[in-house]
């Protein structure tokens, strides 16, 4: 239940991607005709926050109007505090192809905040561009509140659903679902299951949006309806609650007499959403060959250079496989790209085994990968009727900029020994 309102806490939904949303909570908090009324309603005070410089061109452009019980400028000081596994130094450069098994669940109590460790990163404390991988893994809800002021935030649960509270409204995601807070915002997660373990991809450049189609056309992959923003909901306690922001690495903390999840109404384009990835159109080949794995791109986030992202959220979900003499499995490659792969559920068709739910490994730019040894053999000898890839769901975070393991990341336990044996065994055949 809602601690301040009494009413049933499921999350209430609009639907749309980037659209000018506008949401109250309480009729007649959103003013009409103009964003900031010399006295908004309700005793209501009015603040912007914007997610992109005030003139970068219209289609790129995000900010959201509030409408809060109190502006967010009156806060004490904050401090700095340590977090043991957060934004912690890089390992020195290593070209090497890295894989983890997944982090255990903590035993001790542990919150989605102090459950973050990073585990790559593009760069040590400079958060202009790039991107930041951090996994998550929590047994406790959080009472208090975060923001990260470097980048915004794409969850990919694993294990275990969240219910995000956040500044603009509630939105609950389970695994097979996505959520993205855009950078600033202020959110709670609380865990409805108990524990919670997923992987957070931290962009720290232009935001996220949908690719390109192409001649593919108006639509197909991700389509714009299936995103879901919350409406505005708002608590009032009126109680001491902390808050702690990420800037540039490192952690802060204040500690409000209020909850700031308190805006009554908001509108505007800089808003959290989710996106059930179940809703993925995927698009496939159905002569012969198959297309780059770009064919998967569910969120893209551009640099400057056309088709170069700095970040490109792609997933290898269910999927049917026809084409025709094609060696059907992802084949062996190597390219500019930084991935970064997990696994949500299932066995990804590309590895036989030890890539396993919740874990990951790293391909940096030029390493060569592909399918192992078994998979190999496996899919040279398969007969190629049509064949649905069933029950699984693998992504990937790719980036243009060279993602580096933590040094906590490299002495993780979890870290693979002999990752690069999966390949032996691909000896010489040639027979002409
Ligand atoms: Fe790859």
């Amino acid at each position: 239940m809602d601690k301040a309102t009494g009413t049933a806490t499921a999350e209430r939904l609009q639907s749309g991607f980037g659209n000018e949303f506008a949401t109250e909570a309480i009729p007649g908090a959103l003013p009409q005709g103009r964003n900031s009324p010399q006295r908004p309603a309700h005793g209501l005070y009015t603040e912007q926050l914007s997610g992109t410089p005030f003139t970068v061109p219209r289609t790129e452009a995000r900010r959201t109007w509030l409408y809060r019980l109190r502006p967010s400028a009156n806060h004490p000081p904050y401090r700095r505090i340590d977090h043991a596994s957060l934004a912690g130094p890089l390992a020195p450069p290593n070209p090497n192809r890295l894989r983890w098994s997944p982090l255990p669940i903590p035993a001790a109590p542990t919150d989605f905040l102090a459950g973050l460790t990073t585990m790559f990163a593009t760069a040590e404390g400079a958060f202009d561009h790039g991107v930041s991988v951090h996994l998550y893994a929590a047994n406790r809800s959080m009472e208090r509140i975060f923001f990260t002021a470097d980048g915004e935030l794409l969850i990919v649960p694993e294990q275990g659903a969240l219910l995000l509270e956040t500044e603009l409204g509630r939105l609950r995601v389970a695994p097979g679902e996505i959520a993205v807070i855009p950078r600033g915002i202020r959110f709670r997660v609380v865990l409805p299951a108990g524990t919670a373990r997923g992987y957070l991809a931290e962009n720290h450049g232009a935001v996220l949006r949908l690719p390109d189609l192409g001649p593919i056309g108006a639509n197909g992959l991700a389509n714009p309806r299936d995103f879901l923003t919350p409406t505005a909901w708002f608590e009032q306690r009126d109680e001491p609650v902390e808050v702690v922001q990420k800037f540039l690495g490192t952690l802060w903390t204040t500690t409000l007499g209020h909850s700031p999840l308190d805006v009554v109404a908001w509108h505007g384009t800089l808003a959290p959403y989710k996106y059930d990835l179940a809703t993925f159109n995927a698009v496939g080949s159905i002569g012969f060959d198959h297309p780059d794995p770009s064919i998967f791109t569910v969120l893209t986030a551009p640099t400057a250079t056309p088709g170069r992202a700095n970040l490109d959220f792609v997933i290898f979900p269910p999927r049917w496989l026809v084409a025709e003499d094609t060696f059907r499995p992802p084949w062996f490659h190597r390219n500019v790209m930084n991935e970064c792969m997990g696994l949500i559920t299932g066995v990804y068709d590309g590895k036989a085994e030890g890539f396993l739910p919740g874990g990951f490994s790293l391909h940096p730019m030029m390493s060569a990968h592909g399918p192992d040894a078994a998979t190999t053999e496996r899919a040279e000898a398969a007969t190629l009727a049509p064949h649905k890839i069933d029950g699984t769901l693998a992504f990937m975070f790719e980036t243009a900029a060279v993602l580096r393991p933590t040094a906590l990341a490299m002495a993780s336990a979890q870290l693979q020994s002999g990752y690069d044996t999966v390949w032996n065994g691909l000896g010489k055949r040639f027979a002409p």
